[in-house]
This record gives structure tokens, sequence and C-alpha cells, in this order.
């Protein structure tokens, strides 16, 4: 069945007011998805799931990226009595939500609770499910019941503050303090030097992190490589989606201050079989089982933030969502048709469906705008989008102008993904194409990969 193509790729329009074109759209092919978001992330999604056997998909609210694979509409995914109107009016059948936020405001419990909602599908833990990200509280208390290796820890608040400080001087340095709850990616500080941990301490209960870091979980420092590891379950089974290592340091060398993530590869060399399979007994599984003991009806995507220490994975933390700008590498892995995989999880029936992984490498880099991650500038135009080739450049923070000409709109701006052999192959391709892309300010890591390369 030939794809079926409701706006022109080249379409530009930045947003279109979904009211005008409700309805008109609508076929036989039933296969209507929306995707809540809008980063680098939610356009690798969108892209994955518009290449999928007769759908359409839209982004709420996207971004000028999103716009070529599908319809940006102007809803607010915090905004649920607007993302169920839209839903009802255009007849969604799936919703993949993109970031954690809505998750942990329910809106998983939202739709379930809603009877005309019943026949929607959608993607993502309920609240207390989504808690696994929204409270690292929950989620060590999660671990410890379950037997999931993770870092020693100590919850502490105003309350048991002098135990706070007793934990922290049992401990080597460095000292790690995060904050329980959401606080942008920016809750988590680690110190060399025990008086300054103290004083964060008292800092982050005194509202350093509002409400978010009213208790604070000081944890042992793990030691080893990171990685992200990507489950799909629909809480009976689950695929184990492509690894991928990201690089949050804004500077070459991991220097400099931590980002939302500067670039991405998949798969990573040392999650050989032995690794991956070490990851699925000691992590999945027990969480899972976990999940499903606490009656937790978890149907979407587990992102393990994972240390592996000699061999040995321990988890720092779970996401309740897909990683950004993982997903840009990962899902030019996934090889087949996702949207058939992710209303199979729906379902329930994540066991009936077959899934593959291409054996190529991803690199992915990101290209930030100048200042990023603290100030910087928006409304750059940019030049080179027209002359890629051999790669995909997934929009991360870009916008149209009143000129439908594409500019940054945020700090993370482009997700160069490119597919080699090898990591060397890929990275080689990647960066010859981001030198073709230019914007006032443009920064980005050049050193994507290279230390995996040089593992043995
Ligand atoms: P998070 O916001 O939980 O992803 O933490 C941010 C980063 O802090 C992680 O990606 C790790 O690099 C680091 N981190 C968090 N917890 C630990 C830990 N217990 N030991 C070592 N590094 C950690
Ligand atoms: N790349 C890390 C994250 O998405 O949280």
């Amino acid at each position: 069945m030939a794809k079926i193509v409701m706006y022109p790729a080249d379409n530009r329009k930045d947003t279109l007011d979904w009211k005008a074109v409700q309805g008109q759209h609508v076929t036989a092919v039933q296969r209507n998805i929306l995707v809540l978001g809008s980063g680098g992330r939610e356009h690798a999604l969108a892209w994955k799931l518009a290449q999928s056997e007769g759908t359409h998909v839209f982004i709420a609210p996207g971004n000028a990226g999103t716009a070529q694979v599908g319809v940006n509409v102007d809803v607010k995914p915090s905004d649920f009595e607007a993302v169920k109107d839209f839903c009802l009016k255009q007849n969604i059948n799936l919703v993949v939500v993109g970031p954690e936020q809505p998750l942990v405001d329910g809106i998983v419990d939202f739709f379930k609770n809603d009877e005309a909602l019943k026949a929607v599908k959608i993607i993502g833990p309920d609240k207390r499910g989504a808690q696994l990200e929204g409270s690292k509280a929950f989620a060590k208390d999660f671990m410890e019941k379950y037997g999931v290796p993770t870092a020693k820890c100590f919850k502490v608040n105003k309350e048991n503050l002098n135990e706070g400080y007793r934990f922290l001087e049992s401990v080597k340095a460095p000292y790690v303090l995060k904050a329980d709850g959401l606080a942008a990616g920016k809750g988590v500080l680690i110190l060399n030097n025990l008086q300054e941990a103290k004083e964060e301490l008292d800092k982050m209960l005194d509202g350093k992190f509002g409400a978010a870091s009213a208790t604070v979980v000081i944890e042992e420092f793990l030691k080893g490589i990171e990685v992200s590891v990507f489950v799909l379950t629909d809480g009976e089974h689950y695929v184990l989606l492509p690894e991928a290592k990201d690089y949050k340091r804004i500077g070459d060398g991991d220097t400099g201050l931590n980002t939302g993530g500067m670039g991405a590869v998949s798969p990573v060399p040392f999650c050989n079989s032995t690794f991956l399979e070490r990851v699925e007994e000691r992590i999945v599984k027990p969480t899972l089982k976990g999940l499903k003991t606490e009656g937790i009806d978890y149907k979407g995507f587990i992102f393990l933030g994972l240390m592996n220490d000699g061999g040995n994975p321990y988890v720092i933390e779970y996401n309740v969502r897909m990683g950004d700008p993982e997903t840009e590498a990962v899902m030019t892995r996934i090889e087949g048709d996702f949207a058939d995989l992710l209303f199979a999880c729906a379902d329930g029936r994540l066991d009936e469906v077959h899934y593959a992984k291409s054996d190529k490498t991803a690199v992915t880099v990101m290209m930030v705008s100048g200042g990023y991650p603290e100030a910087y500038k928006k409304g750059m135009k940019m030049n080179g989008l027209d002359n890629l080739k051999d790669v995909v450049a997934f929009h991360a923070g870009t916008a149209f102008n009143t000129d439908n000409e594409v500019v940054t709109s945020g700090g993370r701006v482009l997700a160069v993904t490119a597919h080699g052999n090898s990591i060397e192959e890929a990275r080689g391709i990647a960066y010859r194409e981001v030198e073709k892309i230019q914007f006032e300010g443009v920064n980005y890591r050049h050193d994507i990969g290279l230390d995996l390369m040089r593992m043995p």
C-alpha cells in the first residue's frame, strides 16, 4: 500500500491551525498517530513513524523539522483537554508521549479515565509508573525493594538533616546530591569537597530547585562508563531497543557544563551480549516484575541510565521516556514498522511482532546555539540544510520565521545523524555534513564517538 502523504513533504508551514484542517484527512487507513513534544527526540519518533505503512503523523507542537514528516498542531502537551479535543476530532488512534512532564502529570491516567478516549491508545506509563522518573526517592525505594543494582543512598529532608550530614561523612568523595523531583535535568550535583556538599545540601533543602529539592537523595558515587539502554514494554513482554551512549558535557573531552546531550553513538561497543544479558537478568526483569507486583500497568518506554562498572550494570536513573539525543541515533537503527511495534505495545502483544536492529553504527552530532547551556540567542537563520547528503538532520530547536525560513529557536538546534560500518566511518560522514550547516554562533563537540573508538 502506498504511503499516504497528507501534506507535501516540503510543506513549510510552521504550525497549522488544526481546527481549519480537521476531518479533511481521515482516510480508511486508521493509523493516525499524535506525537507530543517539540524536540529532536520527537522529530526522530515522527520521522520513523511516518515511514510505517499507512500512518498519518501529527506532532504537537513540533518544530520546523517535524513539519517535513507530518503535521504540526498548535496544542500544548500540558493542556490535556486540548490534546483530547484534537484526538477526538482528528480520529487519533495512538498517542506517543515524548517528554516526561505530561506523564508525571498524569496524561495516561487522564486518557484511561475518560470514556470518550477509551479507543485512543497511548504509549507511556500512568502517573504512578512515571514516578520512576518523577521521584528519585520512589525510584530508589523501588530498586531496593526489587533488588535492582544501584548506588547506596540516603534520603534527606529538613527533619533528618543531621543524619544526612552523617551519611555524607560516611561515603567517599565525589558526593552526589539529587533533587527528588523533576528539575529540568539540572537537579543533580556532583561535588568533590565534603564541606561544599553539606552547604549545597542545605541550599537544595532551602529550595534551590523549588519543591523538587524538598527531599534530596544523597548517593554513593558510581565509577565506570555510562550507557543508555531502552526498553519498550507492554507490562508483560518487552523488547530491548538499540542502546546508545550520550555525551553530556558541552566541551570536547567531557569538559564544561552539563547539557541535555551533545551527541550519541549506537551501538555501544562495550554493550556486548554478556553485558546486555546482565542488564536483562539483573535490571529489566526485576524492574518489570516490580511494576507488576506494585500493580502498575506500564505500557511504554523505560530508559535505563546505566553505569558499566567492570562489566556489571548499575542503574543511575530510570526515565520513563526515550532519551534525547539518543533517540536521534536509536530510531535510525530500528528496522521494520515502528508503528506496528507501538500498536502492539499498547495492545499487550509485543511478543507477536517482529523487530530487528540494523547492524550499522549511528553517530549523532548535536549542533547547539552559542552560549548554550547558558543564555543563547534565538532566531538565527540557518544555511546549508538543503545540501546535506547521507545524513538525517533531526530538528531540535528550530522554527519558521515570518518569511518561512528555518531559524533557530532553542539551545539544542539540530541533531545530525549518519550511519557507517564503524564509528569512524559514521563520524566521518556526520562531521563532513555538519560543516555544511551554518548559523550565527553555532557550536558542537568534535569528539563524539572518539572515546569508544579508542576502547579495546
Ligand atoms: P541524572 O540527572 O540522574 O541523569 O544525573 C546526571 C548525571 O550525573 C548522570 O548522567 C551521571 O553522569 C551523573 N550521576 C548521577 N548519579 C551518579 C552516581 N551515583 N555516580 C556517578 N555519577 C552519577
Ligand atoms: N540524554 C539524556 C536524557 O534524555 O535524559
